[in-house]
């Protein structure tokens, strides 16, 4: 199968760690034993401290947007040089370098590409392109939600949702100030226009991230329930 992978920089790079990195190389690694595997690392912590000061200091929007994708391709270079040779080098720049970089036979880390969208949407992107088998976004809460359950007790989890539902339920999570859902608008849209095969789940332990993937590739199991997750379907 080829898998793209989302890692949230909520999860990989809220403090910098090395054992996160780490933790993640080595998943990737026995993953890359079976599948081919690109992945898009997020901005955490550091690409919201950057853009803060940044347009504290005046900078616009798109200046913002470029610092993020910059923090992003940090991101995917602290992960390269985790996985060392098992890695293609440098992070690919856009989606056809991606393609490139794809045929090396390495584990593909990319970041951000353009301003305007968010490392999920070019997963979700990536994913129709490269005509990948499956979606993963790891991310910092174990699925889709009614509403944010931060703030709504009474949020329920969805096991499964179609990307119609998703669409919805991104809008409408959005629209309240403060909220923010697992997966950004312009990803969930994309998700929906191109029938994505895709899975939102928790993935602050790099393992829960193998496990899900191993069960996905593993035809003549249940599928329908994700652990920690959400399943969207077309
Ligand atoms: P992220 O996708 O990491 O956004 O990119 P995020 O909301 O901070 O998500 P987490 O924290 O990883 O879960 C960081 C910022 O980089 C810019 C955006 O400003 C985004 O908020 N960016 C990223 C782009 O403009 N274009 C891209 O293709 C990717």
């Amino acid at each position: 199968m080829l898998i793209v992978l989302s890692i949230g920089g909520s999860i990989l790079a809220n403090e910098l760690r090395p054992e996160s990195f780490r933790g993640y190389a080595s998943v990737l690694e026995q993953l890359a034993k079976e599948h081919r595997v690109i992945v898009v690392t997020g901005g955490g912590a550091a690409a919201r401290d950057y853009i803060s000061v940044a347009r504290s200091t005046g900078a616009n929007e798109v200046e913002c947007d470029y610092i993020g994708i910059d923090i992003t391709r940090l991101n995917a270079k602290l992960l390269i040089s985790a996985l060392a040779d098992r890695a293609y080098p440098e992070p690919p720049s856009d989606y056809k370098k991606a393609q490139e970089a794809l045929s090396s036979g390495k584990i593909v880390v990319m970041g951000g590409v353009i301003p305007g969208q968010t490392t999920d949407a070019v997963a979700a992107i990536l994913t129709e392109y490269l005509s990948a088998d499956l979606l993963v976004i790891a991310t910092a809460v174990d699925g889709v939600y009614s509403a944010d359950p931060r703030k709504d007790p009474a949020a329920i989890k969805y096991e499964t949702m179609s990307a119609k539902q998703l669409v919805n339920t991104v809008m409408a999570t959005e629209m309240k100030a403060g909220s923010k859902s697992p997966v950004d608008p312009l990803a969930a849209k994309i998700i929906e226009r191109c029938n994505i095969e895709t899975i939102v789940m928790e993935g602050s332990d790099p393992t829960n991230v193998y496990d899900v993937v191993l069960k996905e590739s593993n035809k003549e199991n249940d599928k329908k329930v994700v652990h920690r997750g959400t399943r969207i379907t077309s």
